[in-house]
């Protein structure tokens, strides 16, 4: 481990768990192809989460395209960015979503991640630590494909959801993704949700031909999460800038979003099983910066 490492591993054990703090879980949300939902995917997600009385973060971690906000019909006054360039502090950058959901809005940030002199990673990490304990859980929105930044995120993520939909070359993109992580030696627990599925039974085809290939080449189980489907009610919703799941709650896709948020919190695979110096915020953190990729 280096200095670096060492000097964050010292900070967050020193923050430690303070009384009565419930862990919190940090899932990361990626695909192979781009387009496929995980950003609608996540806000929606989010929000179901916290309809179920969970404390959820969504924090937007697209380098590129940043648009939760615009999802969201919000105009966010700051960002990672500020965050990064210390101007702000963590709590400074939350902002407040429809139905109170707190998010990160996106930016040019990211990229300047994994360059952070020793000074901007202590004041980041210190900030981010802050966060421990405080949500339930916080999702990572990430950009589509294996870039430093979002394999970082798998990585360091406790629960990484691979986004994918029935089409043939969002399947082999899907597959390839977590194929390279797996080729790289990097641990990490994969859960598939197949979004824009025209039934259920094109959705767990879906689902099976990847379990299927990864079981046969990677010796891995990537367990499905659910099926969302494609529900013309979601395209009309995003161009109203209004999440699906406020804007159509008894929709197709919005009522499939419920079902898996009550799946994550109760389902099999709920509560992971980690050593507690590993979960958290605390265990992200370490594992974000204790080594370069
Ligand atoms: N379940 C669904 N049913 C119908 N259309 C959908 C569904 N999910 C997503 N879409 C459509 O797909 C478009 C892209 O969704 P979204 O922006 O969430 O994808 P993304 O994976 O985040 O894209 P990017 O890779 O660019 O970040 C949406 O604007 C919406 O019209
Ligand atoms: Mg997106």
């Amino acid at each position: 481990m280096n200095d670096q490492a060492q000097t964050l591993r010292n900070m967050v054990l020193v923050q430690g768990e303070a009384a009565g703090q419930r862990p919190t879980r940090i899932v990361t949300v990626t695909s192979g192809k781009g387009g496929v939902g995980k950003s609608n995917f996540s806000l929606n997600f989010a929000l179901a989460l916290q309809q179920m009385g969970q404390r959820v973060l969504v924090f937007d971690a697209d380098i590129g395209m940043a648009n939760i906000d615009v999802l969201m019909g919000r105009n966010s006054s700051y960002s990672l960015y500020h965050l990064l360039k210390r101007e702000k502090t963590i709590w400074e950058i939350v902002q407040e979503g429809p139905q109170g959901l707190e998010y990160i809005a996106g930016g040019s940030g990211f990229r300047d991640l994994l360059d952070l002199d020793q000074e901007q990673l202590d004041y980041f990490s210190e900030q981010i630590g802050k966060l421990h304990g405080h949500y339930d859980v916080i999702l990572f929105d990430t950009g589509a494909g294996l870039s430093k930044e979002t394999v970082r995120f798998i990585t360091a993520a406790q629960e990484t959801i691979v986004v994918t939909t029935p089409e043939p070359t969002s399947i082999t993109d899907a597959y390839a993704l977590i194929k390279m992580v797996h080729a790289m030696g990097e641990q990490a627990a994969f859960k598939l949700v197949v979004n824009r599925a025209v039934d259920r039974k094109e959705g767990k085809h879906t689902a099976d031909k990847i379990g299927l290939v990864a079981r046969q080449f990677l010796q891995t189980d990537i367990p499905m999460l659910g099926i969302v489907p494609d529900d013309s009610l979601v395209p009309k919703a995003v161009k109203k800038q209004v999440p699906f799941t406020i804007a159509a709650p008894d929709g197709s896709a919005s009522r499939a979003i419920a079902q898996i948020a009550r799946d994550f919190i109760h389902g099999a695979g709920a509560s992971v099983a980690e050593p507690v110096e590993m979960g958290g915020v605390k265990g992200f953190l370490l594992r974000m910066f204790s080594r370069k990729i």
